[in-house]
């Protein structure tokens, strides 16, 4: 076994459940499972199973709703607060267990969390919500928008019951333990900190009555299941109030957090897991690399000593962690984006006992295995795209959210030919090659990657990092034997000589230029103008060194209007702020944002208005291109000119159906993947490309 990751794969204890490494696969709402549901679905089985199969030392499956429907805020949520729920959830652990991985269930209460989310259009609890107090926090990044109700004793007591019987009821369901998520912004957190908390009775003020009802309920928990069946609790080792314009020493400190987990640990707490908050930024608390993106809402030089900064929130709860690993003697674990690499540091460094992940895990359930047999080049990248927030999917593993984890030999071994070389062409390739085909794959480009590479100039590598995408797939293919052809245009005669048995086109989308008077003036860019533009340059330059020259010249003027609000005319907005222009987005669509992670949208738009970005939605028409810009009519009938010394077109690309009727009769099998299909995101163009290649 590698000694590099000698720490992190070698087995711990929590109470006297035995892990089978250090790693820990942290709760992470999935979406995959529904409160009707009295049994396990496929997908979550599968999903569940690939993590457990993958290696992983311990698994916390997601939290199901343990009061309902007063503790959860949608319906796609598993429930156990009643015994017919039991059976369920022994399904899943039994799937679990058969791969020899210990399992815990997270528990929470959504409390205080505003009843309506702009997810959920029919939320299962009408509010007002419940907390420790009355506090609201006007934030559109949080879900705190709504004055809840000060829960009563009697209320809290019944609340404390309710988490002891669904932890008795996870015992029976073969969990090995539980985790009680305190953390976020949760009804727990909401006891805990000083910022939400003014009660003056036994539950608020003081540490200890702050305290008293999470400490109650590992209490309650201990005492109902003998005493052996673990129980880690969740903490914020921070609540950081500066970025919602609070005062940081009115929120729970990291000081106050020390407090806490002594106190949790005289309760009979068995492990601590470590995360923060920061007020107003729910999303951006427990993913801390969104809180950089696009840029944090406060200076980095301002930011609280503890809370690590300097890898734009990788790692930014290890000093919390550390903090509280000296003042208890139970393991400590914590999360916030850790490699493999960073967490054995961390673990020698003796900062924690347990490294949590979720996204590298999701994006590669066989993390843990890959490390172990020392294949991590084989790692599936998470590239921090945040596509599974509420999605159940993952960007680069298109197995999540399907109700099967395995590719089964094919029947019959085929001559495969896939002609493009982008995510959706080399996923295909890669799982055809699974499937014991012989691949052949073609790219007209030099290089693979369809336009990724071109993505990646154009978003950077702070947040998402695209390349990576290309480096694995093309390494995944290279050693599955597919023969790789690039600067190769597939024409007919080439399928003649070839004959596939089956074909796969993913030769990517068309630009779409706006059918608008004048669009052939010169101040017009297309996108696949500035495409061949960045290709031409890629032949002698890397992406990231094309980004850096960027920021020296950029072959267009002052004032940029781009039209198309979604995803792409959003992040070329960024792109272009960033290097000083001044930028208009205009769109016949309601609202901006379409394609983009919600949360992300959010932090985004926030930032472009920051930096008096305009947006024009809902325009009724676009009347004319002139040598001083474009003109429209906006959405209230009015018309107008809006000055731009370029106009840009970010519309999304069409289907390039072209080859397809030419080769029916020609090849057994032809399917198309990816863009030329259906143009969509990088997530859909690889779950394309894996779910047709599986078939043929
Ligand atoms: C899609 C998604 C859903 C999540 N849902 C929960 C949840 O229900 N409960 C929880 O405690 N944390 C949840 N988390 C947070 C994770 O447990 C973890 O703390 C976070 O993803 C940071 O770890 P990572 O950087 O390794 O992904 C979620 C994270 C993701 C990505
Ligand atoms: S690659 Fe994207 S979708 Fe997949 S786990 Fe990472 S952030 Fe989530």
């Amino acid at each position: 076994m590698s000694r590099k990751f000698e720490k992190l794969l070698e087995p711990g204890y929590i109470g006297q459940v035995q892990t089978r490494n250090r790693i820990v696969k942290t709760g992470a709402g999935t979406f995959m499972w529904h409160e009707d549901e009295t049994s396990m679905n496929n997908k979550v089985l599968a999903f569940y199973e690939s993590l457990a199969r993958g290696g992983v030392g311990l698994l916390i499956v997601e939290s199901p709703t343990i009061d309902y429907p007063a503790g959860v805020r949608w319906r796609r949520r598993y429930r156990i607060d009643d015994d017919k729920y039991i059976k369920g959830l022994s399904e899943l652990t039994d799937v679990i267990h058969r791969h020899g991985c210990p399992t815990f269930m997270q528990m929470n209460h959504d409390g205080p969390w505003q009843s309506k989310l702009g997810f959920e259009p029919d939320p299962p609890f009408k509010g007002p919500p419940i907390a420790s107090s009355p506090t609201t926090l006007n934030s559109p990044g949080d879900f705190h928008n709504e004055t809840p109700r000060e829960l009563t004793v009697e209320e809290i007591e019944s609340i404390i019951d309710k988490f002891a019987s669904a932890a008795v009821r996870a015992r029976k369901a073969g969990f090995d333990g539980v985790d009680i998520n305190a953390a976020s912004t949760h009804l727990l957190h909401n006891f805990l900190s000083p910022f939400w908390n003014k009660r003056e009775d036994i539950y608020g003020g003081s540490r200890e009555n702050r305290a008293r009802f999470v400490v109650s309920i590992v209490q309650e928990i201990k005492n109902r299941t003998g005493g052996d069946f673990p129980v880690s609790v969740c903490i914020n080792g921070m609540e950081i109030g500066q970025a919602a314009g609070v005062d940081n020493a009115k929120c729970l400190t990291p000081e106050e957090a020390r407090g806490i987990a002594r106190l949790l640990q005289d309760a009979g707490a068995d492990m601590i897991q470590v995360r923060s908050i920061w007020l107003g930024y729910h999303v951006g608390g427990y993913l801390t690399d969104v809180f950089f993106y696009p840029e944090p809402p406060v200076p980095v030089e301002s930011m609280p000593a503890e809370y690590y900064s300097k890898d734009r929130g990788a790692g930014a709860n290890m000093n919390f962690a550390e903090g509280i690993k000296y003042s208890v003697s139970i393991p400590v674990m914590t999360v916030s984006k850790i490699s493999p690499e960073l967490g054995e540091k961390m673990l020698r460094e003796r900062k924690v006992d347990f490294i949590g992940m979720t996204r590298m895990l999701q994006a590669d359930p066989e993390l843990p295995n890959k490390l172990i047999t020392g294949r991590e080049e084989d790692i599936a990248p998470c590239t921090a795209c945040e596509d599974c927030l509420g999605s159940q999917r993952c960007r680069i593993n298109a197995f999540m959210g399907k109700e099967y984890n395995v590719i089964q030999k094919a029947g019959q071994r085929k001559k495969v030919m896939v002609v493009g070389g982008g995510p959706a062409g080399m996923e295909a390739a890669r799982i055809a090659a699974l499937r014991g085909h012989d691949v052949k794959l073609y790219e007209k480009e030099k290089r693979l990657g369809g336009l990724l590479p071109v993505a990646a100039v154009v978003k950077g590598t702070n947040l998402e990092n695209i390349p990576d995408i290309v480096t694995y797939l093309e390494r995944q293919i290279t050693r599955l034997g597919v023969e790789i052809n690039p600067g190769k245009e597939v024409d007919l005669p080439l399928i003649e000589l070839i004959k596939p048995d089956a074909i796969i086109l993913a030769t990517g989308g068309i630009p779409v230029m706006p059918d608008i008077p004048g669009i052939e003036n010169k101040k017009v860019v297309s996108t696949s103008d500035l495409q061949k533009t960045l290709r031409s340059f890629m032949k002698l330059l890397g992406t990231g060194t094309l980004r850096k020259l960027t920021k020296l010249y950029l072959p267009v003027g002052k004032k940029i209007v781009i039209i198309g609000s979604g995803l792409q005319g959003c992040e070329l907005a960024e792109f272009f702020v960033r290097h000083g222009r001044q930028v208009t987005l205009v769109d016949q669509a309601e609202n901006p944002g379409s394609d983009m992670v919600d949360a992300l949208f959010g932090y985004l738009s926030a930032w472009l208005e920051k930096k008096d970005v305009v947006f024009f939605n809902g325009v009724r028409e676009y009347s004319k291109i002139t040598k001083d810009g474009l003109i429209i009519v906006d959405k209230n009938g009015k018309e107008l000119l809006i000055e731009a010394d370029n106009i840009i077109s970010a519309l999304p690309l069409a289907p390039d159906t072209r080859l397809l009727p030419k080769l029916k009769g020609m090849v057994p099998e032809v399917y198309a993947v990816g863009d030329c299909k259906e143009p969509m995101l990088i997530v859909d163009a690889i779950s394309s490309g894996m779910t047709t290649a599986r078939e043929v």
